[in-house]
């Protein structure tokens, strides 16, 4: 049991039901008043995950969806508030090879029919982003439905984004800003500041990611939460989707309490420096 002291209080961390030997030891080590209140992962490498095992591509999907399982499981036991999870990005329909995409949507619909209980039992509420209309109708549906079905638990709040693009969210928000004028006594009044923009992204209802985290050692945002990563922490770690796990999440967690995060300003002993001189 880890014992720290803040401010003359002592506290004890104990390990969430459900942690493995390895998750419980890593999270003994975290401070958990300090936990990112909303963590956004680009899961990435199914490819080369099945490439080294002369796999077609597919089969690093399907083994994708397993670490999906874990990683939504592991960050519900341990109370993070929300979990966002970088899907399919706009791009991916249009670069992708027909025969893929048509996989990874059967593959979605058929997450979604098989995890429903799985979200329930960890009290976890489904939602999307991106721009959903676009999907196949099959798709929409199993969506819809699994939305509904979790829709009354209470715990995290897993958002999906799907067919997402920053920059389509980014567009779509300026069109609804203008819109939601032009209802409201017309766009000559239009005042647009950082708060307007927020309450027209796909996003309004989540606070922004603390912490983004991206797998298989790429060194990019591939237009994921342009706006809203803007002072989050960026966590990547080689090991492939299809390998991460909760002591994966966990390793990422840690790694976030270590930073110091300034928000462009000073830290303690600068701002007392800064104070004296
Ligand atoms: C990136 O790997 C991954 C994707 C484009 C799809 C992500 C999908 C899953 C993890 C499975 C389905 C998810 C849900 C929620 C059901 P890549 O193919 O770009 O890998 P590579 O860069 O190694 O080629």
């Amino acid at each position: 049991m880890l014992v720290s002291e803040t401010e003359g209080i002592t506290l004890q961390a104990t390990v969430p039901a459900g942690l493995d030997r390895k998750e419980a030891e890593i999270y003994l080590r975290l401070d958990p008043a300090r936990l990112p209140k909303h963590i956004a992962i680009i899961m990435d490498g199914n490819g080369r995950w099945a490439r080294k095992r002369h796999l077609p591509r597919v089969a690093g999907h399907r083994a994708g969806v397993t670490s999906v399982r874990y990683v939504v499981e592991c960050a519900s036991r341990i109370g993070i508030p929300s979990l966002t999870l970088y899907a399919f990005s706009e791009e991916n329909w249009k670069r992708r090879p027909k025969t893929e995409v048509e996989f990874l949507m059967k593959l979605l619909a058929r997450y979604l029919k098989q995890e429903v209980p799985t979200l329930h039992k960890n009290n976890v509420r489904l939602q999307y982003i991106g721009r959903l209309h676009e999907l196949p109708a099959f798709v929409q549906e199993k969506m819809e439905w699994a939305r509904q079905e979790t829709s009354r638990n209470t715990g995290m709040i897993l958002t999906l984004a799907l067919n997402y693009s920053a920059r389509s969210e980014l567009v779509d928000a300026f069109h609804s800003v203008i819109r939601a004028a032009a209802n409201n006594g017309g766009i000559e009044h239009l005042q647009i500041d950082e708060e307007t923009i927020s309450r027209h992204l796909y996003t309004r209802h989540l606070a922004d990611p603390d912490l983004v985290i991206r797998t298989s050692g790429e060194m990019r945002l591939s237009n994921f939460l342009l706006w809203q990563l803007a002072y989050a922490e960026i966590y990547v770690t080689p090991t492939l989707w299809p390998e991460f796990r909760g002591v994966h999440l966990l390793e990422g967690i840690a790694e976030y309490q270590t930073r110091e995060r300034r928000y462009g300003g000073l830290n303690e002993a600068q701002s007392a420096r800064g104070l004296r001189s």
